[in-house]
């Protein structure tokens, strides 16, 4: 037992700093610091609900998949699945650790390109692109599309001016041992053409004068734990045919729980590269998209509690909620939750941790255990780095949280809390034309 990493008896603090930011501590008060800030601190300079960042630990978990990566396969390259946080404070992380940019949609092509990513690094995914948006990316200089279906190509052909690199996303056929909704490898997937489709696609690019394809794309799904799967997806892939790019996505599962255990970064490269070896040419170029692995146990959600509620069982509302925890009723994620302005005290009480919304399934942990909670008490839901701010929505009026970035002592707005004004803003017309309402 460290002093600043304390294991009180009647506690689980000991597993959770694991599945807790790597530069997370306690202070001498059994405060929680996050990258050296306690978080009473952060709840008074930036109020709640909050989603603060360990810089620190972000940035090393990025040189974890690119030093490794290179080392074993050293044409390579590792892009950031940037809807795990659409940030344009994360997107200029990225830029500045080395990170190509996967983006998927307007939006995130207009957040990379606010926050100075170059056009060349960024690689355009989606099964469903309008015009407008090709053509947005086309104007921008996007690095690579990746196309998903025939009726891209056909938009392709019709707005393509200049020489475009293009890879071709296919299905490999690997269920991925995940919740459903985050299974897109197999047979029925909405995303890619089935292999027997890709010859005909990767032809069509091939015969045009303008279409420059490079390779191919797979993505199996996210939050999964056995990186043999990410072998098997390698090796389907290869059966594709002889190119000089393959894309195998992102999707490495990280630990939520007490009880989890997800694979290290380098335990999912090795499996990965294993496979290319065995599979792949030699001088192909390798990609990957992690995105959740990247971002997720760097991230913690601040929350205050308002009310507790004793009614048989012990309700513990926060001032957010399901708003901005999406990922829990999608998924059934289960998290873990913290008091953690008072680490050093036993956790005697199982709570329902509950938002605000009005939802029964607003339920942030299904029995949490916790001392006594109070009002006033700082909650942390641990491991919520990745999704929950792109998922954030305004149900029952909620605002989207700010983010913040610890480092060493310091901590940095990164994106400001939405305000009522923000919430009121594409109102407008109805608030301008209150007659046509009347
Ligand atoms: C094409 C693609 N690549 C990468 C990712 C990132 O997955 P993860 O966050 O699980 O690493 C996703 C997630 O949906 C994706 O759709």
């Amino acid at each position: 037992m460290t002093t600043d990493r304390p294991e009180p008896d009647g506690t689980r603090l000991g597993e959770l700093w694991r599945i807790l930011p790597e530069e997370a501590t306690a202070n001498a008060d059994g405060v929680l610091e996050i990258g050296g800030v306690a978080v009473t601190e952060l709840a008074e300079r930036f109020g709640t609900p909050l989603h603060v960042y360990d810089e620190t630990g972000l940035r090393r978990q990025v040189r974890r998949f690119i030093d490794g990566l290179r080392e074993r396969w050293p044409n390579s390259e590792v892009l950031f699945a940037s809807k795990s946080l659409p940030a344009v404070g994360m997107y200029r992380l990225a830029q500045e650790e080395g990170l190509a940019v996967d983006i998927a949609g307007g939006g995130e092509l207009r957040l990379a390109l606010a926050a100075g990513v170059d056009p060349e690094r960024l690689y355009f995914h989606g099964n469903a692109k309008t015009d407008a948006e090709l053509r947005m990316a086309l104007d921008a200089g996007i690095g690579a599309i990746i196309v998903d279906n025939d009726d891209e190509l056909d938009r392709l052909e019709r707005l393509l001016e200049r020489p475009q690199r293009l890879l071709l996303r296919v299905i490999p056929g690997v269920e991925a041992k995940t919740h459903a909704s985050q299974a897109t490898g197999g047979l029925n997937s909405k995303f890619g053409l089935p292999i027997d489709q890709a010859a005909r696609a990767i032809a069509r690019m091939q015969a045009h004068p303008l279409m420059r394809f490079e390779g191919v794309h797979l993505h199996i799904g996210s939050q999964i734990l056995d990186v043999a799967q990410f072998a098997e997806a390698v090796e389907k892939i290869s059966g594709v045919g002889t190119f000089g790019t393959y894309d195998v996505g992102g999707g490495l599962g990280i630990a939520y729980t007490y009880e989890e255990e997800a694979p290290e970064v380098g335990a999912y490269l090795d499996s990965i590269v294993a496979a290319a070896r065995a599979h792949l040419p030699a001088d192909a170029k390798l990609m990957i998209e992690p995105g959740r692995s990247i971002v997720a146990r760097a991230g913690v959600t601040l929350y205050r509690v308002t009310t507790v509620k004793r009614t048989g069982r012990t309700f513990v509302a926060v001032d957010g909620g399901l708003a901005d925890q999406m990922d829990i009723a999608l998924t059934q994620q289960r998290y873990e939750a913290i008091v953690a302005d008072r680490l050093h005290e036993a956790w005697t009480e199982s709570v329902q941790l509950v938002g605000r919304q009005c939802e029964s399934g607003d339920l942030l942990v299904d029995g949490a255990p916790m001392p006594p909670a109070r009002v006033g008490d700082l909650v942390v839901m641990a491991a919520t780095g990745a999704y929950a701010y792109t998922m954030s929505n305004n149900y029952n009026g909620a605002l989207k949280p700010a983010i913040v970035f610890a480092r060493e002592g310091d901590a940095r707005l990164v994106a400001r809390r939405e305000s009522y004004d923000d919430l009121l803003a594409t109102h407008a017309p109805a608030m301008a034309d209150a007659e046509a309402f009347a």
